[in-house]
């Protein structure tokens, strides 16, 4: 396959039917707000080359909080004119994946499908076939109000119709995919009623669009009650890991102090090749431990000129990034900090918040704790300061 293929999450609705405070896709669904698990998954597939967020006016701030830098546009006031804006956004490609923020577990293997499929066809959905039998309904008649209430209509019973037949009949999903230029023109030349996706657009260009195996997990997220059933169909594929990490800085005099991303007033600095953040250092380790990614010294080598001076966050940052990019959550992280001065517990609830800031998580999921050494050791004598860190993290079974 060649080409570039780039994928459009529509994430501008306003999730009325939600429930939600807030617009449903950045509501925190499985340890992240929803509309980051598709970016994630998108990002870690290699058949996809760019990946763009249609979000609703002055949402980019969010955007950011929820999924990091990520390219975006402004949607419309309907699904069909925020794909359009995002497929105008796109310019060129040769296949576009436009998908529903509302559809936050998207694996691997459904994208393989459908990239699959567009070597036969411009158009290819994932869609699961009704199992349940199904019903038309017909007249209301009325019954004894105190007997029966239907739908907001005391008094009214309503009637089984006539069978219909499930034979040949799915229920769609998102991710849809097509070749980019069909679609640009389906949605450029649209006349028609409003449509609930955008296969249906090619189709009414006379265009074939192949159905493919969809999945139990894309389920999409309308209603309140969605929300616990999507949380509960997760947790069932993923296992929870912890790991630790470990770091030693020596105190010097005239360098400045880093701990916990806060620089602290005091007389004596960490010295180091980056800001000598040990806290950061250890929480970054601890992090890559539960994805066997190695550790800080892999990614960031001291040798590389470029780490001088660097600020800790950015490891801090791209070790999260690789726990994304594996699927996990991150659920916690606990720090102790070893040493006899300066004193952490005024500048406790400073290093919780930066470092949840980092890390994208409520400020509740980050303990910080320290300790003396009883004046033994390096710690004790006040020519070092050492902290450890342990993460945990659930991660997609497939993963373990
Ligand atoms: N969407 C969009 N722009 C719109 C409307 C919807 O990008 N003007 C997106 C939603 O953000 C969602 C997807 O289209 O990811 C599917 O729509 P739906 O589930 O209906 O979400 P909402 O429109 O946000 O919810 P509601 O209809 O309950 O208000
Ligand atoms: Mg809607």
């Amino acid at each position: 396959m060649t080409g570039l293929t780039v994928a459009l999450i529509v994430a501008a609705g306003t999730g009325e039917r939600s429930g939600a405070s807030g617009p449903k896709q950045f509501t925190v669904v499985a340890g992240k707000p929803m509309v980051a698990h598709s970016v994630a998954a998108f990002r870690a597939h290699t058949g996809i080359d760019r990946v763009i967020v249609v979000i609703g006016a002055g949402q980019e701030a969010a955007l950011t909080a929820a999924a990091g830098k990520i390219e975006h546009v402004t949607g419309g006031a309907t699904r069909r004119l925020s794909v359009l804006a995002g497929l105008k956004a796109i310019g060129s490609a040769d296949r576009v994946l436009v998908h529903d923020a509302a559809r936050p577990f998207l694996s691997a293997v459904v994208i393989d499908r459908l990239l699959a499929a567009l070597d036969g066809a411009p158009g290819a959905i994932p869609a699961l076939p009704v199992v349940d039998t199904l019903a038309i309904a017909t007249d209301n008649i009325p019954v004894c109000a105190e007997r029966m209430e239907h739908d907001g209509a005391p008094g009214l019973l309503r009637l089984l119709g006539a069978g219909i037949s499930r034979d040949n009949l799915f229920r769609v999903q998102t991710p849809q995919a097509f070749h980019f230029p069909t679609l640009l023109a389906a949605h450029c030349g649209w006349a028609g009623p409003e449509p609930t996706d955008d296969a249906q657009m090619i189709r009414a260009d006379g265009h074939d669009v192949a159905i493919v195996e969809g999945d139990a997990m894309l389920e999409k997220i309308t209603y309140p009650a969605d929300f616990a059933a999507a949380e509960a169909r997760r947790s069932v594929q993923m296992i929870s890991r912890s790991a630790s990490g470990f770091d030693v800085h020596r105190l010097v005099e005239g360098e400045e102090l880093w701990l916990g991303g806060v620089l602290i007033p005091h007389t004596m600095g960490l010295s180091g090749h980056s800001d000598a953040d040990v806290a950061l250092h250890a929480i970054t380790d601890a992090l890559l431990g539960t994805i066997c990614a190695g550790d800080i010294g892999l990614h960031f080598p001291p040798s590389d000129p470029q780490w001088r001076g660097a600020r800790s966050d950015q490891f801090l940052a791209h070790a999260l990034s690789l726990v994304d990019a594996a699927g996990g959550i991150l659920d916690f992280v606990d720090l102790t900090l070893m040493c006899e001065a300066p004193k952490i517990g005024p500048h406790r609830e400073a290093m919780r918040a930066r470092i949840a800031n980092v890390l994208r998580l409520p400020i509740s999921r980050v303990s910080v704790k320290a300790t003396t050494t009883e004046r033994l050791g390096f710690a004790g004598r006040g020519e070092g300061i050492a902290a450890q860190a342990i993460a945990t993290v659930r991660l997609p079974e497939e993963e373990q």
